[in-house]
């Protein structure tokens, strides 16, 4: 596809109400009230020459190049800032409207370098543009002028961008952008008249407030804001829309191409996730795809301590099929099994479990979304009938009150947190409960009505106080549960509910936070007109993570915040298919769709439809594989795209687990930590070398598109196929749309679902079927999925993992913008400038308490191990609790969390985990262990070989 470039349309789209009809040049066109004259002419098929407008912001009108003349008013009024009137008619064209346009281009020349031809932007100028269109033939004041920034120094801090002040126009769509679009407020226009300019608060761009989205950049008309891969490498000739592979936002990009390598990632302003926004991870986190520790060869060795083989596609998947067969074979059919990636694809996924199903032929396969977001499944099923989340983004914008539980959006899905931001600016109340001060409690423009500071594992104790207030102070929306609820359910929960040992006083020791800010947090939430919850997670990671999503639907249920827009229960999921991944099956008790494997009835189609019998009982989940694996009875292990050593908990008796198996194959872009235990390495290929589909949190299909062909040679798909071939289970598909085509043909949610039709209209979110064509971007608008909403009894127990003597301190872990989970794809770039370890958020009491000065090396052990990070004093966090990341491999955070899980679901309990902190004068014995081990992986690999070197 060519280089695309989308309408501008100067100005944003107002809210639809009642329309007007005006003539522009002679066209009539019709919009509705509020839109501006250069939007009505756009629409009209007119472009009016513009600099400081674009329409993704506010119109400013300080450009003055997109005059027009209106007949029967006096003057040339700005197009952009003047709304649009019935009958009125508009010239954008004559002889005066040139002579005025092509002065102040004259002015705006006058004061430019004029380098075009070797200037970054060349081609994709705004400026040089709008010269062309204006005619401008002659400058009367002279080239040479006073291009007063001509030698101001550039700012090349940013490591993916630069700034040129000699470049600006001072058209101030920067600063706009950083304010409206992104909610930062990074940027200023210091000085006055000729000596104004563009400023990141007095900084360099790396030391300001900037969180480097990109969004400045891409508003910025002239090349003073600019990518560095543009400056390196010119202007993309062809681009291709496909979605980003960081977090469950899900955001479009637009990939910018040079042939067959990537120049930008662009946000697409279709994206209906995004809509043209977008965060550091995806805009310019993307190098890793290249990166020379990716693995271009499959591998293969006998034992764990042998040297890697590299070997061809065919001797690997043979290999490794045999395995799995011999094992079989020797410890019984239930000795292998398959674990998902939410990584990957959904067309993927759906071929892994399929593959563990009918060629294993047990039901032993698991996903990574059981360490996240598995409560989310059965805590939303169980009570409304649907796994999923019940909003789409943009619903945020009809919400008067957001309550946001155990989540940072800032941090982990920057734009929504943007989305959410500016509806606070717009006056929504905002509630906020998190152990830590997260962003959003006090940023620029925004202020938490309530910062509920409870402590780590106490959710359920909240939740329910919560609860309390709306029951026993009469703000039930009892019209709403009559018609919509399971009413004995709900005089079961109401009882429950009153008790008194459910109050926010009896809870407050528990929990932690005064019983006033939380009787007053819940008649806001209950009173304040729409009110959403939003949560991550904080919620879900704990023993009671289930009980609490469960907590979180009876509060919305029995306030009535269901079924409209502006309200609703929403995870924020965290990999980009963690809702796909879910959605296809690879839990070890459901086909795809959340279909219990029991159900005869479903299993025939799937029988019917594979060819093969299937497993009615359950397969083992992640836990009781490593379990089962260190008993002896659980052998083999064919994981796609997950580093379990450094993703699961308690990171000893993974590696136990996964050193007590015969043949673990690992398919991956890099030599993570789990290959360090693996036996067969099939390289796997990165989201630009992909077809397939990703879901996103708010259950939205779209498209991944391939930009590049696998650098491996196989897409991950083929690789599978090829796998389960071996094994005795051929699969036949030519390409992913043909998965899709199995998948809607056998899971109802998505019988409605093609390529096609995500083609057509951009994304698709699911159930999407007869009943909903086009998708549901609301979910239970009529009644709830299962029928009658259920209320459930959310018991509170504290969990088993106390603070004692020993271990006073509660560690909570959680993520930062820059960096991404377990760091394999975000520290394979120039993240790291921004964060390049991890470090212990303390606060000054328990620092001070413990001899720890800011920045000093502490050990932070549990009863399950010890590790050494850096502390940071942080008056972020509460004493009691400390903090911290988990993105790098060597901080080893897991090596102290523990395996308590979630009664329901297993998801492990991340979020508490009682600790001791103390200064240290040395790395912990684990870290050592894990240098050594990393020393002797890379001697194993032995320097890359020309095969594993990028391409480019
Ligand atoms: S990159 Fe984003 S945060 Fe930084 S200045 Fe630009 S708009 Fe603001
Ligand atoms: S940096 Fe770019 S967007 Fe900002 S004022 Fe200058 S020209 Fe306009
Ligand atoms: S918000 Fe999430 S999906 Fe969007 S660009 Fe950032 S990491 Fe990617
Ligand atoms: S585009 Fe209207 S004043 Fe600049």
């Amino acid at each position: 596809m060519a280089l695309m470039h989308e309408i501008d349309f100067g100005t944003p789209l107002p809210i639809a109400g009642t329309f007007v009809t005006l003539e522009i040049d002679g066209k009539k066109v019709t919009v509705p009230v509020g839109t501006s004259i250069m939007r009505a002419a756009v629409n009209a098929g007119v472009q009016v020459p513009k600099l400081c407008a674009t329409d993704n912001l506010e119109a400013f009108g300080s450009c003055r190049l997109c005059l027009v003349e209106i007949e029967g008013r006096p003057g040339t009024p700005a197009s952009c800032t003047t709304p649009v009137a019935t009958g009125m008619k508009v010239r954008t064209q004559s002889a005066k409207l040139a002579r005025m346009r092509r002065g102040m281009m004259e002015l705006y020349i006058s004061d430019h370098p004029l380098d075009c031809l070797t200037c970054a932007a060349n081609g994709n100028c705004e400026l040089q543009d709008m010269a062309g269109v204006v005619g401008l033939r002659a400058v009367r004041y002279g080239y040479d002028g006073e291009n007063h920034f001509k030698n101001a120094e550039k700012d090349e801090s940013n490591p993916y961008f630069t700034f040129d002040p000699g470049k600006c126009i001072l058209c101030s769509r920067c600063v706009r952008a950083c304010e409206e679009v992104q909610g930062t407020f990074a940027l200023t226009i210091d000085g006055r008249g000729f000596a104004s300019k563009v400023s990141a608060g007095g900084e360099q761009f790396l030391d300001s407030e900037c969180v480097s989205c990109g969004a400045c950049v891409q508003a910025c008309p002239t090349a003073t804001l600019i990518e560095k891969t543009v400056i390196a490498q010119g202007q993309g000739e062809h681009s291709i829309v496909t979605t980003c592979a960081y977090c469950g936002v899900g955001c479009s990009f637009k990939a910018e191409m040079q042939g067959e390598e990537v120049v930008r990632m662009l946000p697409y302003k279709d994206g209906k996730a995004n809509h043209g926004h977008s965060c550091v991870k995806g805009r310019f986190a993307w190098g890793y795809t290249t990166h020379r520790d990716r693995i271009l060869k499959p591998m293969v060795r006998a034992k764990i301590t042998d040297p890697w083989r590299e070997v061809t596609w065919h001797e690997a998947i043979s290999y490794a099929a045999s395995e799995f067969k011999r094992i079989q074979a020797k410890y019984g059919p239930d000795s292998v099994g398959g674990i998902t990636s939410s990584r990957c694809t959904n067309e993927e996924t759906f071929l892994v479990q399929k593959m563990v199903r009918a060629a294993f032929g047990n039901n032993n396969v698991d996903t990574c979304a059981r360490v996240c977001h598995s409560p989310t499944g059965y805590g939303l099923k169980n009570t409304l009938g649907t796994s999923a989340g019940t909003q789409d983004f943009d619903s945020v914008e009809a919400a008067d009150v957001i309550m946001i539980i155990g989540a940072n959006p800032t941090d982990a899905h920057p734009v929504f947190a943007s989305q959410m931001k500016r509806r606070l600016r717009e006056g929504a109340r905002l509630i906020v409960l998190d152990p830590r001060r997260i962003d959003l409690v006090k940023s620029p423009h925004v202020k938490a009505d309530y910062h509920l500071p409870l402590l780590p594992g106490t959710n359920v104790a909240m939740i329910n106080a919560l609860a309390h207030v709306v029951v026993t102070e009469g703000l039930v929306k009892e019209d709403f549960v009559k018609e919509r609820c399971d009413l004995v359910a709900f005089e079961q929960w109401r009882k429950f509910i009153a008790e008194e040992r459910n109050s926010p006083e009896a809870m407050e020791h528990i929990t932690g936070v005064p019983a006033a800010d939380v009787r007053a947090a819940a008649r806001l939430y209950a009173t304040g007109g729409n009110s959403a919850i939003y949560y991550g997670l904080g919620v879900t990671e704990h023993s009671q993570g289930s009980t609490m999503v469960m907590g979180m639907a009876n509060l919305a249920m029995a306030t009535g915040n269901f079924g409209r827009r502006g309200v609703g229960v929403n995870p924020l999921r965290g990999q980009n298919n963690v809702q796909g991944s879910c959605d296809m099956g690879s839990f070890p008790h459901e086909f795809s769709g959340y279909r219990h494997v029991s159900e005869d009835a479903v299993r025939e189609v799937f029988e019917e439809a594979w060819h093969v019998a299937l497993r009615g009982d359950p397969g083992l989940r992640i836990s009781n594989m490593f379990d089962a694996a260190i008993d002896g009875t659980f052998k083999a292990l064919y994981i796609q795209g997950e580093d379990l050593v450094q993703s699961d908990p308690n990171t000893q008796h993974v590696a136990a687990a996964l050193g007590a198996m015969e043949c673990i194959v690992v398919q991956d872009l890099f030599l993570n930590e789990s290959a360090s235990f693996a036996h067969v390495f099939l390289p796997g290929s990165s989201f630009l070398e992909k077809d397939g589909t990703f879901t996103n949190a708010e259950r939205r299909i779209s498209r991944v598109r391939k930009a590049i062909a696998p650098m491996a040679g196989l897409a991950d798909w083929e690789i599978t196929m090829k796998l389960s071939e071996a094994l005795g289970y051929p699969m036949n598909y030519s390409h992913p749309s043909e998965i899709m085509a199995e998948i809607a043909r056998l899971t109802p949610t998505f019988a409605g679902v093609t390529y096609e039709k995500i083609d057509e209209l951009g994304s698709v979110q699911w159930p999407c079927n007869d009943k909903a064509p086009e998708g549901t971007p609301i979910m239970h608008v009529n009644g709830f999925v299962r029928g009658k909403g259920r209320f459930l009894i959310t018991e509170f127990v504290p969990t088993d993992e106390r603070s004692t003597e020993r271990f006073p301190l509660i560690l909570t872990t959680g993520r930062i913008l820059t960096q991404y989970n377990v760091g394999a794809q975000t520290s394979r770039t120039a993240n790291g400038v921004w964060h390049n370890e991890d470090v212990l958020d303390i606060h000054p009491f328990d620092a001070e308490n413990r001899g720890i000065r800011d920045g000093e090396l502490v050990s932070l052990a549990s009863r399950e191990g010890e590790i050494t990070l850096p502390a940071r004093i942080s008056e972020r966090m509460q004493p009691g609790v400390v903090y911290t990341t988990f993105h790098h491999a060597m901080t080893g955070a897991n090596v102290v969390t523990t395996e308590f899980s979630d009664w329901a679901t297993s998801c492990p309990e991340y979020k508490v985990t009682a600790v001791q902190v103390r200064p240290a004068k040395h790395q912990s014995a684990w870290q050592e262990h894990y240098r050594e081990t990393r020393r002797q992986t890379t001697q194993i690999l032995g320097e890359p070989s020309p095969t594993n070197l990028p391409r480019t």
